[in-house]
């Protein structure tokens, strides 16, 4: 049974943070999310989701989870004080989807100003595996520079970027497929049916994503 660490940033893409929200809340393997969202993920999830909820307020689990889960953990983002703040609190990985260039610039240069910042340098100083979920385009050099940085210190980059070999026909398929890997990274089992399986005949494969598609909807 795992912990995990999520934080949500003013990063576009609330939608990834919600579908991976909800994967690790059906999750057998998973006993406990650690949640936090900062203040500009606040607004950006409420612009993107269309809700109305504060960052501690835990409506913000109800709306992006489908219901009050209670294996969410919410913390606010100025709770330094929080469990996850502390490399004594045991946890299995975190991590932070979406990743502003802001948040991204805090964790690559430690400067721990709310507790998504603080949590994230925790797992870095206890070598625990750490993903952060960039979106931003296009980047410049100092984003470019921080994502190396963090990348040579073993953090790992994972841009939210949609990949169409599975041929996605709707969003969903888009943020389905991403959130499988996502959980790859974080060691979370699930049953993921668009794996690359080696190239097979362009007709079969539509034919069977097709069929995927109608049996999932
Ligand atoms: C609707 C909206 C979308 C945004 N999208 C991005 C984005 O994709 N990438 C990014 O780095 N910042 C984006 N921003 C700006 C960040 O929210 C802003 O830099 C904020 O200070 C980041 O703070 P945080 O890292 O503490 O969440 C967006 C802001 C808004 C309001």
């Amino acid at each position: 049974m795992k912990n995990i660490t999520v934080g949500i940033t003013g990063a576009s893409g609330s939608v990834y943070a919600q579908s991976l929200l909800k994967a690790l809340c059906a999750s057998p393997d998973v006993a406990r999310v650690d949640l936090t969202l900062s203040q500009a993920g606040i607004r950006v999830v409420n612009e993107e989701l269309g809700l109305n909820a504060a960052g501690t307020d835990r409506r913000v689990v109800k709306e992006l989870v489908g219901y009050d889960a209670e294996k969410v953990i919410l913390h606010a983002a100025a709770d330094i004080g929080a469990s996850i703040a502390s490399g004594s609190y045991l946890a299995d990985a975190m991590v932070v989807v979406p990743c502003s260039m802001g948040s991204l610039a805090a964790i690559a240069h430690g400067i721990s100003r709310d507790l998504i910042h603080r949590a994230a340098d925790v797992f870095m100083k206890e070598n625990r595996p750490l993903i952060l979920v960039p979106r931003e385009t296009p980047f410049n050099a100092i984003h470019l520079e921080n994502m190396l940085k963090l990348a040579r210190l073993g953090v790992r980059i994972v841009p939210a970027m949609p990949s169409f070999y599975h041929f996605p026909k709707t969003i969903d398929d888009l943020v389905e497929h991403f959130t499988h890997r996502l959980l790859d990274h974080l060691g979370v089992a699930h049953q993921q049916e668009t794996r690359w399986e080696g190239s097979r005949p362009k007709t079969e494969r539509m034919r069977d994503g097709k069929t995927e598609r109608a049996k999932a909807s």
